[in-house]
Formats: structure tokens, sequence, C-alpha cells
């Protein structure tokens, strides 16, 4: 598997990434849907991660991203994300709110569900402010309007920022090799985006330590092992 998987990304022209909380597991981040381990096992996903859940209790809300921010912050890439940013023909798109692809040195990382390291406006004046993530701010409102900030990330509920989706679902369109990392593949639209990319006869590869069940060529171990065998030249 591992070999027809290498030969047909040496035959690629366009080789895309598409990646989940699986791909930064081994960095200490926790994954959202695994039993007993995944933050919505731990956590109520709409207390914390929803436009409503902001409106009833903002602090709780931030206090929570915060611990986040300062979980990844403390993390190190691991051997998958220096794997996939060491090959820079590659495109990666990925569901993860952390910047440990870019702290690996990877420059072109389509981000659909938005990053930790951002804050926005939650009344939708366009504020935005970078955050450090080690020092996060806590819960203030925006210097422009006067709404509270808030992580720019995506919530349920929400569309996905513009720019990323449509460039992500071209990709898809677009890709002859379609890599898919570490993700339960649960979430949509991006999940979406292994179905577009099929039916552009793109060859898709699936790493996860679980084994999966969706056609194509699956490598089934810890994304830090077999990324870097899998993209290894
Ligand atoms: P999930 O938690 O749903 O799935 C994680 C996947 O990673 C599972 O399929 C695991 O089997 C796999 N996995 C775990 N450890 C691994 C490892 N070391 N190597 C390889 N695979 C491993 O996370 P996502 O699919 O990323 O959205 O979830 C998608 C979205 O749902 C997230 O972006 C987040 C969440 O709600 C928002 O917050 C909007």
């Amino acid at each position: 598997m591992l070999d027809a998987a290498k030969a047909a990304l040496r035959k690629a022209v366009r080789p895309v990434t598409f990646s989940g909380a699986g791909l930064s597991a081994e960095s200490g981040i926790p994954t959202f849907r695994e039993a007993q381990t995944g933050l919505w096992a731990m956590y109520d996903p709409m207390a914390l991660a929803s436009p409503e859940g902001f409106a009833t209790d903002p602090e709780l809300v931030v206090g929570w991203y915060n611990e986040r921010r300062r979980n990844v912050a403390s993390a190190q890439p691991n051997a998958a994300h220096c794997a996939m940013a060491g090959r820079q023909d590659i495109v990666h798109v990925t569901q993860n709110v952390d910047n440990l692809l870019e702290r690996a040195g990877a420059n072109d990382v389509v981000h659909l569900h938005g990053s930790l390291d951002r804050d926005k406006c939650s009344g939708g004046c366009g504020h935005r402010e970078d955050i450090d993530l080690a020092n996060p701010l806590p819960l203030r409102p925006c210097p422009l309007c006067g709404h509270w900030m808030r992580p720019d990330v995506v919530w349920f509920g929400e569309q996905l920022p513009r720019v990323g989706w449509l460039r992500a679902d071209q990709l898809a369109a677009e890709a002859d090799v379609f890599v898919v990392i570490g993700t339960s593949a649960q979430v949509y639209p991006a999940a979406g985006l292994i179905a577009t990319a099929r039916r552009a006869d793109a060859i898709v590869i699936e790493v996860n330590i679980e084994p999966g069940a969706t056609p194509g060529i699956q490598l089934t171990g810890p994304a830090g092992r077999i990324v870097p065998e899998l993209l290894s030249l």
C-alpha cells in the first residue's frame, strides 16, 4: 500500500493534502471525536464552539480558547508536520486551527476553520488582531465598534472563510492525488472535499491511526510515522 501511494505521489502533478486533528495529536493537541480523549467527549461543543454559546457566556468561551492557545504555544510540530512542510510542491488544506504546519516551515496552508492566532470582532465590523498564543488576551471589546472580540475560528452553524473555501474546493477539483490525514471526515462542508477529489478521479490516500472504510489507498498508523515515509522522495 505504501509503495503504491508513494508511486502515485511521485507521478502527481497537482497533489494536495487535507488534514484534521489527528495530524497534531502526536504534538499533544487533543482531537475532537475520539472516545475519552477527544475535546467533544469532555466539553459541550454548543457551549464552547457556537455563536449561541458565545452569546451566553463569552468569558467562558474566550477562557477555553485561551487555554487551547497556550497548549498550542507549548507544543512542537511533529514529524508529519515537518515532512509536509518539506514538500513545497504540495498545497496543504487543513481543518486545524493550530499553527504547527507554519511553524514547521510550510508556506502554503489553507485553514478552512480559521486560526487560533487571530481574534476578530464578533459584531462583524471586520476588525482583526493577531494573538500571541503564549499570552492570549482576555475577553475585551472591539476598539472600533464595542462588540466583543472573539477567536477567528469557525464555529458550528457558521460559514467557512469564503476565499479559503473556494480555493480548497478548486484544489480538490483539480487534484490528481489527494492525501487525507488524521480526520474523521464528519464535518461538512470540509469533508466534502474528499468526494470532490474523487469525482475528479484523484487517487485518494488516507492516513489514519484507525483503519478507514472509504475506498482508496489506506495507510493505517500514526501520522508521525506514516506521513514522513509517504512524503519522502
Ligand atoms: P476528529 O477528532 O473528528 O478526528 C480525528 C481523526 O484523527 C480520527 O479519525 C482519528 O482516528 C485520527 N487520529 C488520531 N490520532 C491520530 C494519529 N496520531 N495519526 C493519524 N490519525 C490520527 O477531528 P477532525 O476530523 O479534525 O471543527 O474534526 C473536524 C472538525 O470538527 C474540526 O476542525 C473541528 C471539529 O469540531 C471546528 O471546530 C469547526
